[in-house]
C-alpha cells in the first residue's frame, strides 16, 4: 500500500507500521478477560474489574516506555514526553469502563490503539515536537452513577463537585468509591488541562452504528456528537393484594409506567433525528401477587439539536404528568445528566481526513449518535474522532465485533495523523 513519505516517516521503519491490528486485537482479548461478572464483560467504574484493568493498562504503558499514573478520577494517564519540555500535549484515548454484558471493543479499542501507536514511536526512538498523553477514562458509560464522563470532564476542567455525592444502587457515593479506589477527590480540579498547552484530543472508537458497514468502509471521520440527557422517572401509586383489589380501584404504578413508556416512544418518533430510551425499569418490592406500588425507570434522550432535545424532554414530562393524573399516581422526574451536542474541531478533522487519504482510503464523514468522552472537551479543547466499522452496527452487546483488518487501518491512520501532525505544529 503506497504511502506519501513525510519528514518523520523516514525514521519510522516499515516494520513500525506492520502488525498493528493484530497486536491491538490480541491486547483487547486479554483486557476483555478482566470483568466484574463471570462469562461476560462487565467493568463498572471504580469496581474490582476496573481496578485490575487499570493495573493492566498501567503495565502496558510502562512497558511501552511511557510514564504512567492514575489520576484523581481513576483515569490512567500515560505520558510520552515530546522533544522539549515546553512541548504542548496531544491527548489520545477512550474509556475502559463498559456497560453490563458488553462487547470488547467499545472504548477499550481506542485506548489500546493509542497505546500501541505510541509504543511504535517510542520503539523507534522518535521524539515529537509535542508530548502525547494516552488516557484510559473509567467513567464514560455512566452505568454505576447517574452522570457520565466524569474522567474526561475533569481533564476539560468541567468536573462538577456535586457529582461526588451521587450514589450507586448500593448507596455508595462517588466520593467514597474514589477514596476506596485510592483516588483523592480533592485533587480532581487540578487534573484540568490548560487549553493553550493542549493540542487536542483524538479518540478512535467503533461506530456503534451501521453506516460504515453499509458503505463498505473501514473507517470514517466524525463530524459531530449528539447531545444527551439522562435521568430517572419515579412513579408512586399504592401497593395492594393482587387477589382482592378490584381493577377500577387500583393505583398500579407499573401499568402507569408502562403507559408512560409508550408515550415516550411515541414522542421520540415525532422527531426524525431524536431518540429516547427507557433502558431500565425497577419495581420496588415486586412480587407475583402484589399490585406494584412504586416503580422507577431510566430515561435517555438524544439529538443532534440541543433545542429539540430539551423540547422533547418537556413534552415527555407533560405526557407523563397527564398519565399520572389519569391514573391517580404520583410522579417525579429527575434529569441530572446533560451533555450538549459537540462539533468536531475542523483542524483535527482536516488532519484525520488527510491521514485517511494518505492511506489511500476514501474519506467518509459522519455524525455520532452515541456519546463519547470526546464530547466532554467540546468548546474547551479541540477534539475529533475516527470511527471504525463494526459488524451490523451492533454495540452494548457481546456480539460487538471489529475486524483485525479494520483495526489495522484505524491504527495506521492514527499513526499517520500523529506523525504528520509533527510537521504542522
Ligand atoms: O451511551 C453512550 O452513548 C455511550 O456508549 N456511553
Ligand atoms: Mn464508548
Ligand atoms: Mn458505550
Amino acid at each position: 500500500m503506497a504511502r506519501v513519505i513525510t519528514a518523520l516517516d523516514n525514521r519510522l521503519s516499515p516494520e513500525a507500521w506492520n502488525g498493528l491490528g493484530a497486536e491491538i486485537d490480541a491486547r483487547l482479548k486479554e483486557l476483555a478477560a478482566i470483568s466484574d461478572e463471570e462469562g461476560k464483560l462487565t467493568r463498572l467504574y471504580l469496581g474490582p474489574a476496573h481496578k485490575r484493568a487499570v493495573e493492566r493498562v498501567m503495565s502496558w504503558l510502562v512497558e511501552a516506555g511511557l510514564e504512567a499514573r492514575v489520576d484523581a478520577t481513576g483515569s490512567v494517564v500515560g505520558r510520552y514526553a515530546g522533544a522539549s519540555t515546553e512541548a504542548r500535549v496531544l491527548l489520545l484515548g477512550s474509556h475502559i469502563d463498559t456497560v453490563r454484558d458488553a462487547g470488547l471493543f467499545d472504548g477499550n479499542l481506542g485506548v489500546v490503539t493509542a497505546l500501541v501507536v505510541v509504543q511504535r514511536l517510542a520503539r523507534a526512538g522518535i521524539r515529537l515536537p509535542f508530548s502525547i498523553e494516552v488516557v484510559a477514562f473509567g467513567d464514560e458509560e455512566g452505568v454505576r452513577f447517574a452522570s457520565a464522563l466524569g474522567g474526561s470532564r475533569a481533564l476539560a476542567g468541567r468536573f462538577d463537585p456535586k457529582l461526588l455525592d451521587e450514589r450507586d444502587s448500593d448507596g455508595i457515593s462517588r466520593r467514597e468509591a474514589l477514596i476506596a479506589f485510592g483516588c483523592r477527590p480533592e485533587a480532581i480540579s487540578a487534573e484540568a488541562r490548560d487549553p493553550v498547552a493542549t493540542l487536542g484530543y483524538i479518540e478512535v472508537h467503533i461506530e456503534q452504528g451501521p453506516v460504515l458497514e453499509r458503505k463498505e468502509l473501514a473507517v470514517g471521520v466524525v463530524t459531530a456528537i449528539n447531545g444527551a440527557s439522562r435521568g430517572r422517572v419515579l412513579v408512586r401509586g399504592e401497593s395492594g393484594h393482587a387477589g382482592t383489589v378490584p381493577m377500577m380501584m387500583r393505583r398500579d404504578a407499573l401499568v402507569a409506567a408502562a403507559e408512560m413508556i409508550i408515550a415516550i416512544e411515541e414522542r421520540a418518533r415525532k422527531d426524525r433525528d431524536l431518540v429516547a430510551t427507557v433502558g431500565r425499569l425497577d419495581v420496588a418490592n415486586g412480587a407475583v401477587n402484589t399490585v406494584p406500588g412504586e416503580v422507577s425507570f431510566t430515561l435517555d434522550v438524544r439529538s443532534p439539536s440541543d433545542a429539540a432535545r430539551y423540547r422533547a424532554i418537556e413534552d415527555i414530562k407533560q405526557a407523563c404528568a397527564d398519565i399520572a393524573i389519569g391514573r391517580r399516581v404520583e410522579i417525579g422526574v429527575e434529569m441530572p445528566y446533560d451533555a450538549v451536542a459537540v462539533v468536531s474541531d475542523e483542524r483535527l478533522v482536516t488532519g484525520l481526513k488527510a491521514a485517511v487519504e494518505r492511506q489511500n482510503l476514501p474519506v467518509h464523514l459522519l455524525p455520532s449518535g452515541a456519546g463519547h468522552d470526546a464530547m466532554a472537551f467540546g468548546g474547551q479543547i479541540p477534539s475529533a474522532m475516527l470511527f471504525v466499522r463494526c459488524r451490523g452496527g451492533v454495540s452494548h452487546n457481546p456480539a460487538e465485533f471489529a475486524s483485525v483488518a479494520d483495526i489495522d487501518v484505524a491504527a495506521r491512520v492514527l499513526l499517520d495523523f500523529v506523525v504528520n501532525l509533527s510537521n504542522s505544529v
